[in-house]
């Protein structure tokens, strides 16, 4: 039984009042207004990044139909993992996956598994390509989109065998901690494009958001979560992390197995 008993909105969604102006309660169709877990940056590379985005991007770079946001993903697009990597393999995908430290190394380290890399930062897509370049892999593609996007609509239902989530932007201001993307109602997406038994991974160097990540998903139960789990040896030491422990903060990680039904 799925528990959530935290949340009504769509998941990283927030109601909005009617356009039309009708009362609160009356029958409608509800509009929702997004809670990013981002801010757009600037896209524009250096010359070298560039030159290495036009030589790979057409290579690795999924590029989806959008809605508006060059970061949104159209809800009827369906990514074909066997069509993209051209072969059928275990699929791993990174939220937020920076600079690419982690999916490149992972990826030079399981060239059996295909891997997907989601960041909306340009200049962190720029950054993956060229190690995706320096190390000649090719089991990598990336997607710069909105995870959520990517979560809700792209990516097939129980098509992935592992998600990571390693540190996300902790928002610790308390006016923004509404952006933080573990939330209640972020619960359905993991356990939507999970395959049964597949494991999402977790890390956070931020005390507060290491609580609410326990809350949350201790108490969904589709998945079976180990909520002071050992270091995930796959995990490399991204820059992110190295300012978190020179900072003296303790790294939590955290895993959730999807329960089969
Ligand atoms: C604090 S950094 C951590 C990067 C990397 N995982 C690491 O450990 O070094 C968080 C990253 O998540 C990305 N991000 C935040 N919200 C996102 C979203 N909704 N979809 C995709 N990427 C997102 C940010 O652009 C940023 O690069």
């Amino acid at each position: 039984m799925h528990n959530s008993p935290m949340h009504d909105a769509a998941p990283g969604l927030d109601p909005v009042a009617p356009a039309d102006g009708s009362a609160p309660d009356a029958p409608r169709t509800p509009r929702y207004r997004p809670v990013l877990s981002f801010v757009q940056r600037s896209s524009r590379l250096k010359d070298r990044q560039q030159r290495t985005w036009d030589a790979l991007a057409p290579l690795y770079v999924i590029e989806p139909p959008r809605v508006d946001a060059k970061t949104s993903v159209q809800p009827d697009f369906r990514f074909d993992p066997e069509v993209a990597f051209g072969r059928s393999a275990p699929l791993v995908v990174e939220i937020g996956s920076g600079q690419g430290e982690a999916v490149a190394h992972a990826a030079e380290q399981h060239p059996e598994t295909n891997f997907l890399a989601v960041e909306v930062y340009t200049a962190g897509v720029a950054q993956t390509l060229q190690r995706i370049r320096q190390r000649e892999l090719t089991n990598i593609r990336i997607v710069q989109a909105n995870a959520v996007e990517v979560l809700t609509t792209m990516l097939p239902a129980d098509s992935v065998d592992e998600l990571w989530l390693f540190f996300p932007d902790p928002w610790h201001k308390a006016k923004h901690t509404k952006r933080r993307l573990v939330t209640p109602a972020f619960m359905d997406l993991p356990a939507r494009v999970l395959r049964p038994g597949g494991v999402w991974r977790l890390a956070t160097d931020w005390a507060d958001y290491a609580r609410q990540m326990r809350e949350v998903i201790g108490a969904d139960e589709r998945f079976t979560a180990d909520l002071h789990a050992p270091r995930f040896d796959g995990r490399v030491l991204t820059s992110f992390e190295r300012k978190g422990l020179a900072k003296d903060r303790e790294i939590a990680d955290i895993t959730a197995v999807l329960t089969a039904d």
